[in-house]
């Protein structure tokens, strides 16, 4: 067994998968993969072509046919940019009509199978860390670390607050904001197929009060513990 570590972070909307993944993979000099982008991405797509959710079939032969590009920026504070068949969406797929529908979209088998196809071929070698929600249970089940992060609804609706407000986004209420993350905690964990899930070998990460640098150190310890053994 050659392959490169993987590391699997899952957890609800809001946890800081995606900051400290970023982070974890520059400071262990892994790539990242950000699942829930290609989610977004095709949810933006469907929309845009004015696709019916209901038109499972059609939404599936686009899933599989495709190109999801996730390109990181050399600093690890900024975000990836994202493009899917040759169009930058990295902005597009963070508006609230794509956020409001992507969990409609990822509840569907046919699209799970195409999106976790690619996410496997991208982990082929390994060498990365991967965020989502159904990481370390389907994606990658064998992955040398499985982290699952948390915080309570309150502290995530304050984090998403703070970042629409550096965005220059407009203002949304905590009360909105603690009930679309809550909504959408409620249909990614009850979907029928791959729900948002600790897997049992997973080391779960609370992180209410604590700083993303905090986190992160958190988890790379783990992993040395992990390698060591
Ligand atoms: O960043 P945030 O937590 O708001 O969401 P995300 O990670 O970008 O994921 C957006 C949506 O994609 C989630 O609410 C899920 O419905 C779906 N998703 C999924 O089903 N499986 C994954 N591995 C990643 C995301
Ligand atoms: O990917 P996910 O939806 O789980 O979270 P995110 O998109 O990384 O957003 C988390 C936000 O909370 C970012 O603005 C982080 O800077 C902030 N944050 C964090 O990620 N972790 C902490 N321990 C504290 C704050």
């Amino acid at each position: 067994q050659n392959r490169q570590p993987i590391i699997a972070i899952d957890g609800p909307a809001g946890a800081g998968k995606s900051t400290v993944a970023r982070q974890v993979a520059a400071k262990l000099g892994l790539l990242y993969l950000d699942s829930g982008a290609m989610y977004r991405a095709l949810t933006w797509l469907v929309l845009q072509l004015g696709i019916s959710f209901e038109d499972q079939c059609a939404i599936a032969e686009l899933a599989s046919q495709s190109e999801f590009q996730l390109v990181p920026e050399v600093d690890p504070e900024s975000p990836q940019r994202v493009w899917i068949n040759d169009q930058e969406v990295t902005q597009a797929i963070r508006s609230i009509e794509v956020t409001s529908q992507v969990s409609a979209i990822a509840a569907q088998p046919a699209v799970r199978k195409a999106l976790v196809q690619k996410q496997q071929i991208f982990g082929q070698k390994g060498g990365l860390v991967a965020e989502g929600r159904d990481i370390g249970t389907q994606v990658f089940p064998d992955a040398d670390l499985k982290i699952f992060l948390t915080a309570s609804v309150q502290e995530r609706a304050r984090r998403r607050q703070q970042d629409f407000e550096e965005q220059g986004q407009p203002h949304i209420s905590l009360a909105q904001l603690e009930q679309d993350i809550a909504e959408r905690d409620r249909k990614d964990s009850t979907r029928k197929i791959a729900p948002l899930q600790k897997a049992i070998d997973a080391i779960e990460v609370q992180t209410d009060g604590k700083d993303v640098a905090e986190v992160t150190a958190e988890i790379i310890n783990y992993y040395h513990q992990r390698l060591s053994h």
